[in-house]
């Protein structure tokens, strides 16, 4: 579809001078066939972590990982766009651009926290030798202006002995009075699994004033975290912590951890001065193929979070000059002791007000429609010639997804279908956002996120007793 030229050496960086690069690919990119209308993707290029969420200053802000000017991982940027409503984002900006010294190879993932009426910014700037990473910690502050200015720096310039050069996502958090950074790592082992001679860690700094740190060590962790550690995030719900990990290459285990990368979450409690969790319960946080790199934030007291959209490098069978984009943004509860989350009401209040259906076949108007089932839970969307399907086996408590049926196959090599075990399936929430599609069980114990590309709208037709519900369609609004 592009006349644009994909830009090979994947080192462009954003200058004033590359705004008509940018807004020529902006203009390939809104012709695509498979936009979202409720989920964030990238006006150009590769989008890929959410960074420093926050409710600030009466807005949200979403900030993430950005290479505007192509399909691909090249330089990072932070891109940043801010909504009142989680529905309506505006014109999406870079907000860190890598150009210093210490962050020349991209400003990598980090959070954010309010500090005296500031959003201080954290991030990886990313820093490469020919003998490896040198592992530095940056900060920008942004004020209500939206000023972004980057300050004292790097804010953690060390290697840990013992540790790999690998030490990134800065995750910023306050407790009794104090700050608290999370950072993901690796050390060296000679532990033989993880084939790589290296193991997920996570670390633990302190602080007083947001810039001066002081390393504590290394939490210990009941889970198998892999040869690296990813975007540790950590909130408190209902009295209790709630921490996310992102490992990558944690042995798959069943049905559980078959994607290139995993993401876990835990509850319990973080013990910031023994440097433990007391672990109640843990699990793969996502069933489906397409989900990584949660990050948690607070709106007052409220628990939310977003994820990536997308898991290291998927193969998807169309070439267009934007890949992936992020999940909806899910409030956190818990239910008897598990994480459970839902889309935010103001997502779901995007949708209008719905028809009952009690059918085989349920044709949706737009690309963009909720459903909401309690009953019927063995269906398919889509034509006999490309279809995806979902199903629920009672006896064995297991719903599977398959996205065997699709004519245009998605990153084959990772298979074709995901699993999640359920006791007493009583709801499905199935939002299907064009080529995003998100299905939550149960009010979301259980979660599948996975991208599928269909021509066009499609039906849903179940494959035995009728869908009971309720299907909703995305308002029109001028
Ligand atoms: C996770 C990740 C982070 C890193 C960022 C770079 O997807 O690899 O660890 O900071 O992406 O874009």
């Amino acid at each position: 579809m592009d006349t644009v030229t994909i830009d090979a050496h994947k080192t462009n960086i954003y200058t004033e001078e590359k705004q008509v690069q940018l807004a020529e690919l902006t203009e390939a990119v809104a012709k695509s066939d498979y936009l979202p209308q409720l989920h964030i993707y990238p006006k150009a290029g590769l989008m890929n972590d959410p960074n420093g969420l926050a409710y600030f200053n009466q807005k949200y802000y979403v900030f993430f990982q950005w290479y505007p000017f192509g399909p691909v991982h090249g330089l990072k940027h932070w891109g940043k766009t801010v909504s009142t409503d989680l529905v309506n984002w505006s014109e999406q900006e870079t907000a860190l651009i890598p150009d210093q010294s210490y962050e020349k190879n991209g400003c990598y993932s980090g959070n954010a926290i309010e500090y005296q009426d500031k959003l201080y910014l954290f991030y990886t700037a990313n820093f490469k030798t020919p003998e490896g990473k040198i592992p530095k910690q940056a900060v920008a502050i942004m004020d209500k202006s939206e000023q972004i200015t980057k300050v004292k720096q790097p804010i953690i310039d060390s290697e840990i002995p013992g540790l790999s050069g690998e030490l990134r996502d800065p995750y910023v958090f306050s407790k009794n009075g104090l700050f608290y950074m999370l950072l993901g790592g690796s050390k060296f082992t000679d532990r033989e699994h993880t084939g790589f001679g290296e193991e997920g860690v996570l670390l633990l700094y302190r602080s007083e004033n947001l810039l001066d740190w002081c390393y504590q060590g290394l939490i210990e962790l009941p889970i198998d975290t892999g040869y690296m550690l990813e975007c540790p995030s950590v909130i408190e719900v209902d009295g209790k912590d709630v921490l996310f990990l992102s490992p990558m290459g944690m042995t798959s285990d069943g049905i559980r951890f078959r994607n290139r990368f995993a993401t876990v979450y835990l509850v319990g409690e973080l013990d910031v001065e023994n440097l433990t969790f007391k672990t109640d319960d843990w699990d793969e946080l996502d069933a489906g193929f397409d989900f990584y790199a949660p990050q948690a934030f607070y709106k007052g007291r409220e628990a939310l979070m977003m994820a990536w959209f997308g898991c290291g490098e998927p193969e998807y069978p169309v070439s267009e000059q934007w890949k992936h984009g992020l999940t909806f943004t899910q409030k956190i509860k818990l239910n008897r002791g598990k994480l459970c989350r839902f889309p935010a009401e103001e997502i779901i209040n995007a949708f209008s007000s719905g028809e009952r259906v009690d059918t085989k076949v349920v044709k949706p108007e737009t690309s963009t429609y909720y459903l909401h089932l309690t009953a019927g839970f063995n269906f398919r969307i889509g034509s006999a010639q490309d279809y995806w399907a979902f199903s629920y086996d009672a006896n064995k408590e297991e719903v599977s997804i398959s996205r065997a049926g699709l004519a245009l196959k998605i990153d084959e090599m990772f298979g074709y279908e995901r699993k999640a075990t359920i006791k007493d399936l009583t709801t499905i929430d199935v939002f299907v956002d064009n080529s995003f599609v998100e299905i939550y069980l149960n009010e979301g114990e259980k979660v599948f996120s996975f991208r599928v590309f269909q021509e066009k709208t499609e039906n849903i037709y179940s494959l035995d007793q009728n869908l009971i519900g309720m299907v909703y369609h995305k308002k029109f609004i001028d």
